[in-house]
């Protein structure tokens, strides 16, 4: 297939190019759009045929629900039951990096929502996206434009590695600002489930709506029989070919045991700019200061992908404080972990593991 890449750098000195986006949308075709977060695989969500290729372009398990993209919080209305929550919601966050689970109309097939009475409604606030979603006047079913299993992808370089001849045509609105997906949060009665940590934090959603329920899934290892509210928490995600090992210690200890690992493995390690003088050059990641969050979630999936060319014998990162936008990231970096953390302290040193 012949993909044409388009980069906007101005919406509307670029109108033919945001057109032609949009013709190829509402004519059942795939466009990888730019967005806040990260680059999205959209095609025209009230076409079951668009939904059924791009789970074919993304190799996605067909039971995992695409994210409706809306040019304003009020389009849901013709998609979605809303409610007062919603809009509570849609108020202090929307256009922005926050996913609503909401029940859906029959506008909206089975196709797009992986089975569900219940669909995923975001309005993102990406200019580029936004034009977009308007010049179509169709609700884009849009999920994380990277194949299935891999990093989400945050610049277009990610994406056309992905997806260069895969789809119509791809988007290029530049880096993503914030670099990890939506939050997801479920209204139940008058609470929140929140579902997917992302930027849109614990505590700003507490300021919203008073009870806010963290789903177990978003730290936990499920169980056979359990099945998660968010469909997509079950598959593994984010997984760099070689493993990935957290390190949860202090800076002191997880540095000099880096030292110590550099000497006889050839590790990548994602580390804190602070930690570059210290380590051998060679095969180091870095993600920002240590105290810059904001800087290690617009960077973390790009290191990731890094990774994979690099092809070292290990990975090391630090493990995440799961404070405000750390909750995301702990969330992503354990899943790509499997889990595997690391203990490093003066105990580590002495008897060695
Ligand atoms: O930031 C984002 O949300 C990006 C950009 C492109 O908007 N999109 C994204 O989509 O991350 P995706 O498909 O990679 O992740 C969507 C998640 C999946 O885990 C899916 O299971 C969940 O949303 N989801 C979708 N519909 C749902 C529903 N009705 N109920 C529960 N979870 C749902
Ligand atoms: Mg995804």
């Amino acid at each position: 297939m012949d993909t044409r890449l388009v980069k906007i750098e101005d919406i509307e000195a670029q109108n033919a190019d945001i057109d032609l986006a949009a013709s190829i949308l509402k004519d059942g075709g795939l466009v990888v759009i730019p967005t806040e977060t990260v680059y999205g695989l959209g095609g025209d969500a009230t076409n079951p045929a668009s939904s059924k290729k791009i789970y074919e372009a993304k190799g996605r398990p067909s039971d995992n629900p695409l994210i409706i993209h809306i040019a304003t919080a009020q389009d849901a209305e013709k998609y979605a039951h809303t409610n007062e929550i919603y809009y509570r919601l849609a108020d202090a966050f929307m256009p922005g990096p926050l996913t609503v689970i909401l029940q859906k109309k029959d506008t909206v097939p089975y196709e797009t929502t992986g089975g569900l009475d219940t669909m995923a409604i975001r309005c993102p606030s990406h200019p580029v996206a936004h034009a977009i979603i308007e010049r179509a006047g169709i609700p884009i079913a849009a999920p994380s434009a990277n194949i299935s299993g891999r990093p989400s992808a945050t610049s277009s370089e990610f994406v056309v590695e992905d997806f260069f001849g895969r789809v119509d045509m791809i988007v290029d609105g530049g880096d993503c600002e914030i670099g990890l997906e939506s939050t997801i949060v479920m209204i139940k009665n008058d609470s929140l489930v929140l579902l997917r940590p992302g930027a849109i934090t614990l505590d700003a959603l507490s300021c919203v709506c008073e009870k806010v329920e963290i789903s177990p899934t978003i730290e936990g290892v499920l169980g056979e029989d359990e099945h998660p509210l968010s469909p997509g928490m079950k598959y593994k995600h984010y997984a760099p070919a070689s493993p990935l090992v957290l390190l949860d210690g202090n800076d002191e200890d997880v540095l000099e045991f880096l030292i110590s690992e550099q000497k006889t493995k050839r590790c990548a390690i994602i580390c804190y700019d602070e930690e570059l003088d210290a380590l051998e050059d060679k095969l180091l990641l870095p993600i920002g200061a240590k105290d810059d969050i904001v800087s290690h979630g617009k960077m973390i999936f790009a290191r990731l992908r890094q990774c994979d060319k690099l092809s070292p014998d290990i990975i090391y990162a630090h493990l995440p404080d799961k404070y405000g936008l750390g909750l995301a990231l702990h969330n992503r970096l354990i899943r790509a972990a499997a889990h595997t953390v690391l203990k490093i302290d003066k105990d580590y040193f002495t008897k060695g593991v």
